[in-house]
Order: C-alpha cells, then structure tokens, then sequence
C-alpha cells in the first residue's frame, strides 16, 4: 500500500528517507571501542589469516565501477516501470544504500578508536568494502537526480549505541542474509534475464561474496569468544534470528511489487533467503530456527497483518488513527514474543568455521 508521503520524488525525499529511523529502516551503531580493541584472534589465527590474506588480495577491486551503457540502459528500463515498481525500487536504493553506508561508518569508527592490528586492519578492510557499495548504490541515485549527500547522512542520523555482542549477532546475521538475498536475486535474473528490470543486478553476485567474507569475519570473532555462543546468550541469538527474519518478512511483504516484478513469489523468496541463512549460520550459532513449525509461517503472516493494521492508522492519523497504530503494534508485539517461544533447533558447531558462497 503506498502513501504519498512516503514516496520519493525529489533529492529531499530521498534524504529524508534515509536520516529517518523506523522499527524497519536501517539503523547507524556505535559501540564499545575498549572492548573491540581487547578481543583475540588467537584461537582461530590459522583461519583469520586465510580470510586476511583473502581481503587483501581484494578480488573485487575493479568490480564496482559502471560500464560505458550503464545510466542509459537504467533510465531506459526504468522508463517502463509502473509508478509502484519505480518507487519500491528507489526505496530499496535508499534503504540499501543507508545499510551500506551504515556497515561503513561502523567499521571505520571502529578502525579509528582500535590498536589491535587485527581487528584495525580487518575493519579496514570492510570499511573499503562498503564504501564501494555504497557509491555504487548512490550512483544509481543519481542517474535519476537523487543521490544522497553521505556526509550530512553521517552527521544527522541518529546513532544506537549497541554492546559488542549485539553488534556481532545483529552484522554477522546482516551480512549473511544480505548475501542469500542477493545470490537468491542473482540467481533467478540468470535464469530469467529478460526480467531484469536495472542493471545493478548484474553486479549482485561478486558484490554479495563480499557480504559473505564479512559475515565470515565476525563467525571467527564469536568462535574465538565461545562464551557469546552459550548460556544465557543463546537467547540473545535466538531473539537476533528472530528480529532479523520478521524484519524481512514484514518489508518484503509490505512492498511486494520489487519481488514481483523480479518473478518471486515473495514467501518462497523469502524462505528460500532463510533455508540459504539457515544452512550457513550453522557455522556459529548453537540454534537455529525452525522454519518447518506451522507456527512459524502462520506467525510471519499475523505479524505482516498487525504491520499493515499499524501502518493504516498511522497514515489516518488524528486520535482514532494513534489508536489503532497503538493497538496493532502491541499486537505485533504479542505475535512477535509468541513466536519467540516456538522451540528452536539445536546445532552442533563443526570443527573448522569457514565456508564458502556456494548458493
Ligand atoms: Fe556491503
Ligand atoms: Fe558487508
């Protein structure tokens, strides 16, 4: 359901969208830099190194820039797109590029406020990293005039301040599920070319390896810290699976036209993103979701309705209108603490950690 006031039309808009916080947009961190700086490698350094040494050869270094027919062929093909598509795929450029600029920032404050040489270089690394996604989001912001000023975005967002465990949790599963998204997209404009509606898509497959290398890093930092993967933290990363697959499954159902457009279904799509996370966070995490329970897609559905129900009232606005936004995210609320509760599977953590993008 769209609403003029969330609709990008002008350079403002697109900055607005992007500075503004809600339960589903990305959010920017800070975190404790003296407890970053102390961390060890040491348990895992046969691996690091191999990652390190990875990062360092920097396969994609020539990857993110455009090729000569890129901005026409964008302006021509969006050209065809209905007024619905046209608007979720500009959102998604904002909120992509927002996520992007967010993992930047972190990890380059990170960089600055560390002496550790291997959590500096290893931040350094996806510092680098982001800020090429980033750009290359933004330059498809501008072939249509709203590129987004990075530096005010980094002044005027509101930062949340996160302990480093939760930072670990919410990136590792950040990082990993943006790479089965875009692999998942990859894969299906290789079997479907002709449905490929912007070019960005071309570049989806070597940028989400990225994505995977820097959820690879923080799967050795949790393993060389087991005690983040036992105990009472293990209710922590159940709630971040959680959070992070309802987030999901809510936006992508909000807005489905992106994935329509794309010819997925968007709950196959998105159990087929959380079959891909399900299978790699077996790395590191000592649980993972059910996704088989009949509660659990039930649930995703209650949720995106108690969404929507909110959603409308705060588009009514006035008292009735604050009411029923109220209402409904206390319902959401319930849905969400409900599904908390559905038993989880356990996983025994292999013996080496590293995996590669094979999806
Ligand atoms: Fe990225
Ligand atoms: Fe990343």
């Amino acid at each position: 359901m769209h609403h003029a006031a969330d609709e990008i039309t002008s350079v403002e808009d697109a900055a607005r969208k992007a500075i503004t916080d809600n339960l589903f947009s990305p959010r920017f961190y800070t975190t404790d830099y003296a407890a970053m700086d102390a961390l060890s490698v040491e348990p895992v350094r046969a691996e690091w190194d191999a990652m390190m040494a990875e990062y360092e050869g920097d396969n994609n270094h020539d990857h993110f820039q455009r090729d000569a027919g890129f901005a026409d062929e964008a302006l021509a093909l969006s050209a065809k797109m209905s007024p619905e598509l046209k608007q979720e795929f500009l959102d998604f450029l904002v909120s992509s590029l927002t996520s992007e600029f967010s993992g930047c920032v972190l990890y380059n404050e990170i960089k600055r406020n560390v002496s550790n040489p291997d959590i500096r270089q290893l931040m350094e690394y996806m510092a680098r990293d982001e800020s090429r996604h980033a750009g290359f989001l933004n330059s498809s912001l501008k072939d249509y005039g709203l590129g987004i000023d990075l530096g005010n975005l980094k002044r005027s967002k509101h930062y949340t301040y996160f302990k480093p465990k939760y930072i670990f949790y919410a990136t590792y599963l950040s990082e990993k599920i943006g790479y089965a998204r875009y692999i998942r997209i990859f894969r299906q404009f290789e079997k479907h070319p002709e449905l490929r509606f912007h070019p960005i898509f071309r570049w989806f497959q070597r940028w989400c390896n990225d994505e995977f290398r820097h959820g690879e890093s923080f799967a050795l930092i949790m393993r060389a810290h087991p005690h983040l993967l036992r105990g009472g933290n293990v209710l922590w990363i159940r709630f971040f699976l959680l959070a992070v697959y309802a987030t999901m499954y809510v936006r992508d159902h909000h807005r489905p036209e992106l994935k329509q457009a794309m010819g997925l279904d968007p709950t196959s799509y998105d159990f087929d993103v959380f079959r891909i996370t399900n299978e790699i966070t077996r790395q590191v995490f000592p649980v993972l979701l059910d996704l088989d329970h009949p509660a659990f897609h039930a649930n995703l559905e209650r949720l995106t309705r108690c969404a929507a129900r909110a959603d409308e009232g705060k588009a009514a606005g006035g008292l009735a209108g604050g009411l029923k936004r109220a209402f409904w995210s206390v319902a959401a609320a319930a849905v969400f603490a409900r599904m908390y509760f559905i038993p989880v599977k356990s996983n025994a953590l292999p013996a080496t950690t590293r995996l590669v993008p094979r999806w």
